[in-house]
This record gives C-alpha cells, sequence and structure tokens, in this order.
C-alpha cells in the first residue's frame, strides 16, 4: 500500500469523479497530491478527503486548456511539493449529444481545448520537470471513445483518439530518459459527467448495463488503483500502453 511513498503526484480534474478517486488512490499509496481542477471549491473538498484519510494534498485552481496557467500550477507545484514525479492528465468535459451536422464550433473547441491542447499542455510542463530529473510517470485518461465510436460525440472521441497516440510519441522521446507515459481508457464508470448525461436521457444506463459482460458500471476507485499501479516501479517496462478497463464492454458487437 505504499508503492507511491515519497512522491509528488498531480492529478487534474481531481475535484469530481474520476480524478478525486485517482487523488484518492495517490496518497492511499503514499504519494503527497496536488488537487488541481478549474473549480477550486471542488478541488477544496478533495483535499479535506485525502486529509480525512491521512494523507496529504493540496489544492491548485487551474484551467487546463490554458497554457500560460498549466506551466504556472506545474511551477508551483513542484516548488511547493519539492518534486514533481506523477502527473495524471484527467480532465475532461462531455456534450453528447448532435450530430456532426449540429456540432457547434463551441462544442469542438471547448471539448479539444480541455482534452487535448490540456493534456499537451501538462505532457510538455510535465517534460520540463521529469527528463532533467531523470524520473516520472505520467498518465493521461483516454477512454474507450478513443478507438470506439460514439455518435453524437465527434469532438470527444477525436479527443480521446489523439491523447493514446500523443502517449506513444511520449514513450518513445522519453524513455531513455526514466520518464514513462502511459494512456488509460475507461469504459462507462459511475461519476458526476456520466450522472449528468444518464440525468438528461443521453445515455442508456440499463442498456450499458444489460450489455457490458461485467454486468454493472466500473467504479472510480477501480481506475484510480490502475493510476497507482502504471506510476509504480511495479510498471517499470509498462510505457506507451493505453489500458483499457471498460468490464469488457468493447470486446461485445452490438448490433
Ligand atoms: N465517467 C466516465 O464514464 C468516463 C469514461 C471514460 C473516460 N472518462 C474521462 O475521465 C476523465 C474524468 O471524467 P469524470 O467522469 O470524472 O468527469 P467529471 O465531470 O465527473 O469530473 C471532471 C472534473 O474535471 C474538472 N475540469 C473540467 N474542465 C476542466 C479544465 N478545463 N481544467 C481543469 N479541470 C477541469 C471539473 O471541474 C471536474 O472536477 C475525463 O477526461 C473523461 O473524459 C470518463
Amino acid at each position: 500500500m505504499d508503492e507511491l511513498r515519497g512522491q509528488a503526484a498531480l492529478v487534474t480534474g481531481a475535484g469530481a469523479g474520476l480524478g478525486r478517486a485517482i487523488a484518492v488512490e495517490m496518497a492511499r499509496a503514499g504519494a503527497q497530491v496536488a488537487i488541481v481542477d478549474v473549480d477550486e471549491a471542488a478541488a477544496g473538498e478533495t483535499v479535506k478527503l485525502v486529509q480525512e484519510s491521512g494523507g496529504t494534498a493540496l489544492a491548485y485552481r487551474c484551467d487546463v486548456g490554458v497554457r500560460a496557467e498549466v506551466d504556472r500550477t506545474w511551477d508551483a507545484v513542484a516548488a511547493d511539493l519539492g518534486r514533481l514525479d506523477i502527473v495524471v492528465n484527467n480532465a475532461g468535459v462531455s456534450f453528447v449529444g448532435p450530430h456532426i451536422i449540429d456540432t457547434t464550433d463551441e462544442v469542438w473547441h471547448q471539448s479539444i481545448d480541455v482534452m487535448q491542447h490540456g493534456v499537451f499542455y501538462g505532457m510538455r510542463a510535465a517534460a520540463r520537470h521529469m527528463l532533467p530529473q531523470r524520473s516520472g510517470s505520467v498518465v493521461t485518461i483516454s477512454s474507450i471513445r478513443g478507438f470506439s465510436s460514439n455518435p453524437g460525440r465527434i469532438a470527444y472521441c477525436a479527443a480521446k483518439a489523439a491523447v493514446i497516440m500523443m502517449t506513444r510519441v511520449a514513450a518513445a522521446e522519453w524513455g531513455r530518459f526514466g520518464v514513462r507515459a502511459n494512456a488509460i481508457a475507461p469504459g462507462v464508470q459511475r461519476t458526476p459527467m456520466w450522472e449528468e448525461d444518464a440525468a438528461r436521457g443521453a445515455v442508456d444506463e440499463p442498456g450499458v448495463i444489460r450489455v457490458c459482460p461485467a454486468g454493472r458500471l466500473g467504479e472510480p476507485a477501480e481506475v484510480g488503483r490502475l493510476a497507482v499501479f502504471l506510476s509504480s516501479a511495479d510498471a517499470a517496462y509498462i510505457n506507451g500502453s493505453c489500458v483499457t478497463i471498460d468490464g469488457g464492454l468493447t470486446t461485445v458487437p452490438v448490433g
């Protein structure tokens, strides 16, 4: 349970859902955690959760789609925690709904800003800290929607596919410097993002549960533990991978 003892981890979008669970699991594994979110109050709630379970965390307000904010925040975290060993690019936004013909420029740009540009900024800022120290782990949260299409989500799918390849480029560039990059492709996890989409009828939860071989949605902590593993020494030979965690959902032909 202490595989990340002494390490400093930065998790984006850690004010809710998967990011919060990843932060909690990183802290349980012994890391000090920087809780980065555009929603400062939500980040503060996660800090409380981590502290209540005996861990160490600090909150940072940052919009990952804004380069200057990312650079400033990564520098501040490294200064405050004394090092930066793990970065989890997790922040995301979901606009399920219109098909391509009705997709607005705003939805396209906001999705790409947060989930592709944001990941690029996060990777680059991480590299500037990790390559000189010759160690580090960058984990990026993609989605099964990075390789399994979802009508009504062109921008989301595009960004999630892009970050899988960006992870492979990062792995190829950084491997010889002791820095690894991996992605996680979650299936359907019960988080505020999913609950909001389900509440407005944009997604079909009973349908997913019926089709998914696991017979249930995923739990955020399961993704959190996978992120811990990928960042630990046990995963030293895993670099450039995208690990699917979907209860078998994408193994099932539908229709
Ligand atoms: N929930 C799922 O089923 C699922 C499945 C596959 C992939 N994912 C991915 O996992 C990640 C987390 O999803 P979630 O379900 O926990 O979402 P969520 O909406 O529950 O939480 C997202 C968090 O990110 C923060 N955030 C949003 N935009 C930001 C920005 N520009 N800068 C910083 N923080 C920002 C929000 O404030 C929020 O705290 C996303 O990248 C999402 O695409 C989720």
